[in-house]
């Protein structure tokens, strides 16, 4: 285990990102994000930094917005699948990890199964947010008294090298929510690649996606009625001026979300209603915007049943069988990491 995981309060939270003592490490590598996103030709920031306590908590809100149909597609697609999954698995010894734990009610239901059918299983969530974990590891123990849970607060990529110590038993990795929509492909490339070094031959992958479907549809859930997912976005300016001493005035940047169909991706911008600089004290620099320049904030792909199972076999997984809501708008894949 690496030299600075530290314990946290409760002894069941292992605080990779160090976020209880000031962390220089992650505040500069935010800083440098921030630099490089603003000083391209055409601004980006990387969407992680949306999801503080603030911006999890706005994206749970997201999760129960009557547009936002993939929360739901995927709760019944784990509520109608939930024996076929674990008998797939198997039941032996479990490590169910889930990455991006979120509010975590869908991992719940495969949970409660794996314990009403006696399965030896210890859930491991990894969440960037260390309140997210806080909250979710104390939330499930009341919910699933007898749960043996180590929350873990982490990026994906340093939670899935910790991963790698874990070969006591299956490990089971809960992709869930689309996640992986929000890499760009490359990206979704290395992540998988990355997943499957970590991981032993014969563990389990379980990732959600988003399928393709009607454009409205899409639009409509990336730009609700009630604004919510506009303060999300939103959020990340609210961060650089909370962090890093930035004084963006967030009312003079508007959120655009639109469809793009050659990247197949919900593509989502916020955009300077005016020419304005912006000054970020933190890293000693003044940015400047015109009328209507745009930050990318986030792409969230959409994938077909092609796509998917090319992820699969391009990154070294067999493909066990894919599931299904019933209205076909959501898939959660399960895949079997081959080695030999
Ligand atoms: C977390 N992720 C899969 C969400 C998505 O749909 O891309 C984040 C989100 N952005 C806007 N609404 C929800």
């Amino acid at each position: 285990m690496s030299k600075n995981v530290k314990n946290s309060d409760t002894g069941e939270i292992l605080d990779l990102q160090s976020r209880h003592i000031p962390c220089p490490k992650s505040q500069q590598e935010f800083a440098i994000d921030v630099l490089l996103g603003l000083s391209h030709t055409h601004k980006w920031l990387p969407c992680k930094y949306i999801y503080d306590e603030r911006g999890s908590l706005l994206f749970e809100q997201i999760m129960a917005c009557p547009e936002y149909y993939l929360t739901d597609c995927e709760m019944e697609i784990l509520k109608t699948y939930k024996k076929e999954i674990i008998a797939k698995i198997g039941k032996g010894k479990i490590n169910l990890v889930e990455l991006g734990a979120g509010s975590g009610e869908k991992t719940k239901i495969l949970l409660q199964e794996m314990i009403t059918d006696n399965i030896d299983v210890t859930f491991i969530p990894i969440d960037i947010s260390s309140s997210a974990i806080r909250n979710f590891t104390t939330n499930l123990k009341k919910q699933l008294p007898g749960i043996k849970i180590k929350g873990l607060v982490s990026e994906y990529f340093k939670g899935i090298r910790w991963l790698s110590n874990l070969n006591c038993c299956t490990n089971v990795i809960l992709f869930l929510g689309s996640n992986i929509g929000n890499f760009e492909p490359a990206g979704a490339n290395v992540f998988l690649s990355s997943l499957w070094n970590a991981c032993n031959d014969g563990d389990y992958l379980v990732t959600g996606f988003d399928l393709k479907k009607d454009i409205q549809l899409l639009l409509n859930a990336y730009n609700d009625s009630g604004g919510v997912t506009a303060e999300f976005n939103l959020n990340l300016l609210r961060r650089i001026n909370n962090e890093l001493g930035g004084d963006f005035d967030l009312k003079e940047f508007q959120y655009y979300s639109t469809f793009d169909a050659i990247s197949g991706a919900m593509q989502s911008y916020l955009i300077s209603r005016k020419k304005q600089y912006v000054v970020i004290d933190e890293i000693n620099r003044m940015f400047s915007f015109k009328s209507w320049e745009s930050i990318h904030t986030e792409s969230s792909y959409k994938f077909l049943v092609d796509d998917i199972e090319k992820l699969a076999s391009r990154n070294g997984f067999e493909i066990i069988e894919h599931f299904f809501d019933s209205k076909n708008y959501f898939m959660d894949s399960l895949w079997q990491v081959r080695k030999e």
